[in-house]
Parts: structure tokens; sequence; C-alpha cells
């Protein structure tokens, strides 16, 4: 998010920037997002900094206060990007998500970024990272996520590395 906001900035565009963690020590950036001009809101899950909440209670409390956003840019773990993106349709405001997080090898070949994006096939290190987060499958990207921290998981990759190598020799 640091270079998505230090960009804006730079161009005069005004940006809020809600940094989530578990708890205090778990909220980064917070300073350097000041730097660079933006309106900072630190939310921890426990209440030990900031709004006490999640990022998308946070989001809602701003829009609810009467602020007005052009766009989101979500960026951290899929199933904070998964419900601010559910949020962020009902309130009709495009957001922006960086799959970064799906990423193994980042070349292309490994096949763990896969991803579908409007039931079109994608892959994060490819065609990404950045997509438009209401038309990403969240429910089966972490599906696969979960799948490729097991050992099968993995073989499961292997596989399918194998094949996209076959089929790339095909064509
Ligand atoms: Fe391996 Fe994208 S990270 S294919």
């Amino acid at each position: 998010v640091y270079p998505q906001v230090k960009w804006l900035s730079e161009r005069g565009i005004k940006t809020d920037v809600i940094i989530g963690g578990r708890s205090k020590e778990f909220v980064i950036l917070e300073d350097e997002m000041k730097k660079l001009g933006a309106n900072v809101y630190p939310c921890t899950d426990d209440g030990s900094y900031g709004f006490n909440g999640r990022v998308t209670d946070k989001i809602k409390d701003l829009v609810d206060n009467g602020n007005n956003y052009d766009e989101v840019i979500a960026i951290g773990p899929m199933i904070m990007m998964k419900f601010v993106c559910s949020l962020t349709k009902e309130l009709g405001i495009s957001t922006i998500v960086s799959l970064n997080t799906l990423m193994v090898d980042g070349t292309g070949m490994c096949g763990a970024c896969r991803v579908t994006v409007g039931n079109e096939t994608k892959f994060a290190c490819v065609d990404g990272p950045e997509f438009d987060g209401h038309l990403v499958d969240f429910d089966e990207a972490m599906k696969r996520q979960a799948i490729y921290k097991t050992e099968e998981g993995q073989k499961l990759a292997k596989a399918e590395k194998d094949h996209t190598c076959t089929c790339k020799k095909n064509i």
C-alpha cells in the first residue's frame, strides 16, 4: 500500500489509510504513511490501539460519517480483501486488490497463484498482481491457498506445473 499512497500523494490526491492488525504490535508503517500526508486510521481487533475493530468496520465508520471515496485499494490477507470487497460492492466503491499473497515462484510456472477473475482464469504473477476485487473469486482462491500449504497440495502443485509445461509444449 505504501507505494500506492506515495504515488497518489505526489499527485495531490488525498488518501485515507486504514492499517489493521490483531493488536498494536501488528500495526506497521503508520509514521511513514503520515509523512506522505495521508490521514491514517490504525485499527486493532483487540482494541489495544486505535479504532477497536476490523478494517471493514473502519471503512463503514468513515463512510457513515460522510466520507466519499472514488476507489479503495486493499492489500493484505485474502480473508480481509474478501470482506473489504464484499462491503465496497455493497457501497458501490470500485476496489483494487493485490493478490501477491498467492504467489510462490512468481514466474508463471508453479500454478499456485491461479485465480478466477470475472469467470476468466488468471495468474497473479503474470496478469496481476492487481485485479478488480469485485470480480475475484476469493473463496476459490482461499481454498487453493490452503491446499498448497499441505504436502499433498505441494504434490498437486508439482503435477499442475508439469501439466502446464506439457500444455505449453503442445501449443
Ligand atoms: Fe507461480 Fe504465479 S506464482 S504461477
